[in-house]
């Protein structure tokens, strides 16, 4: 049984779901472990723009059966909202559409939670306003979580409500004498409504899932962020809340990580990232300087919150700790074309901390703070990209770039995009 992952190195927004795209045909189910509606996946298919959130990439390919893990949290709100507007650009979803019993659901108190908790305060993380913090809070909680599969018992669901939302409107007054006050029953009838359309994509995923092993399918794992991102091992507290490298596809999906034969690592040919935290290769230099030309060229605004990205060059030190961890088997590289325009270029090799020289990432948002990267430098090509389709076809310096993050990361680079439509493509093996 071959299962293949596809994992953001960075901070997310590597576009991964091109990738997921291009692999759907060779796949039975897709498989989204992790995150909620924080996540912004954007996909062209023949001139056509799709957005999602919350719902796997893999759901444009109506061949695939596309799963929410129970890794996942769930604001049913959305959820309806991008099955309509899917159904309403033509693309058929149906039963192929699962979402696990055991996922978490999001309530509109998260998000509140959330604001109340950000909103203004030093220590704030940038979040996506979301409410995916406070209800992974929820989830490990106990006392506090509610699970899709709760929908389909409305007794139980009341009483749950009954008991938390008192507590939350408690903790939420406490926070800040502006908040919201909820009404569990009326939060409850909500959610029953949103039940009955939800209820023929709630399953029991984990057995779904082990069906389709022993029927030898096989499943594409749909990460969503980037690995820095990871709660446990990325730049913590700057994080999101779940584990978004290959690490949680285990926890998040109930499939042991020996079924997956392939694991692909996504980069960007430079760096982004949205919110705060330490980012040691942020080109912070102006409006007229090479982070803001690439932030236009490149379009890094974020797809959930608009927000402009951060940009900067590419950081080998952060690329050899995630790609290690998620156990990467190759790596495809995005938005190269976005470099065109550039004269030179540069990588990050290693970084300089206190006069010392550091080769290895470390391990804690306050010592990346301190550390500034050493540079190595490349010529860049100065010519439009967009167009090639076969490595051969790649201007000189173009090819020694890829080459090069191939050898200081030690892995091959399986593809290069050169644009966001699926035609973009350079397959490089
Ligand atoms: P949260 O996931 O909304 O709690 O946000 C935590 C951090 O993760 C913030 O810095 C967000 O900007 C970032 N983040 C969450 N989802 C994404 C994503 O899909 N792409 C990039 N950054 C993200």
């Amino acid at each position: 049984m071959a299962s293949t992952s596809v994992v953001g190195l960075q901070w997310g927004d590597e576009a991964k779901g091109k990738i997921v795209d291009l692999l759907s045909f060779d796949h039975h189910i897709v498989v989204r472990y992790n995150g909620g509606a924080n996540a912004g996946h954007t996909i062209v298919r023949d001139g056509k723009t799709y957005k999602l959130s919350l719902l796997p990439t893999g759901v444009l390919s109506p061949h695939l059966q596309a799963v929410i893990g129970n890794g996942v949290v769930v604001n049913p709100v959305r959820f309806l909202e991008e099955v309509k507007n899917l159904r309403d650009a033509g693309i058929p979803v149906g039963e192929n559409l699962i979402v696990s019993n055991h996922a978490h659901l999001i309530f509109p108190y998260h998000g509140e939670e959330e604001r109340v908790i950000e909103q203004g305060a030093a220590s704030a993380i940038g979040t996506t306003g979301r409410g995916i913090g406070p209800c992974y809070q929820d989830k490990v909680s106990r006392s506090n979580g509610i699970r899709v599969g709760d929908l389909l018992h409305p007794e139980y669901l009341r009483e749950r409500l009954r008991v938390i939302v008192p507590r939350k409107n408690l903790i939420l007054k406490a926070l800040s004498r502006d908040a919201k006050h909820f009404e569990p029953d009326a939060l409850c009838d909500e959610y029953l409504g949103y039940a009955e359309t939800m209820r023929p994509h709630i399953q029991d995923s984990v057995a779904l899932l082990h069906q389709a092993i022993k029927q030898g399918k096989r499943i594409l794992f749909e990460g969503a962020q980037g690995s820095l991102l990871d709660v446990d091992h990325g730049t913590y507290p700057y994080v999101t809340s779940s584990n978004t490298s290959t690490t949680g596809i285990w926890s998040g999906s109930g499939v042991p990580a020996k079924y997956l034969t392939r694991n692909i690592g996504v980069i960007k040919a430079y760096t982004s990232r949205v919110g705060k935290g330490p980012f040691p290769t942020e080109l912070d230099d102006g409006p007229t300087g090479i982070g803001e030309t690439i932030r236009k060229i490149g379009r890094e605004y974020g797809t959930v919150t608009g927000r402009p990205r951060r940009c900067g060059w590419l950081d080998l030190v952060a690329l050899r700790h995630t790609a290690m961890l998620g156990g990467i088997d190759e790596v495809t590289i995005m938005l190269l074309d976005v470099l065109s325009a550039l004269d030179e270029l540069k990588i990050c090799t290693a970084y300089e901390q206190d006069r010392q020289r550091l080769d290895d990432y470390p391990g804690d948002a306050f010592l990346l703070e301190r550390c500034k990267p050493v540079y190595e430098t490349l010529p860049g090509w100065k010519t439009d990209i967009s167009a090639v389709r076969k490595p051969g076809d790649l201007p000189g310096n173009a090819r020694r770039y890829v080459d090069r993050i191939a050898e200081l990361l030690q892995l091959p680079v399986s593809i290069v995009s050169v644009g966001p439509d699926r035609v973009q493509t350079i397959l490089m093996r």
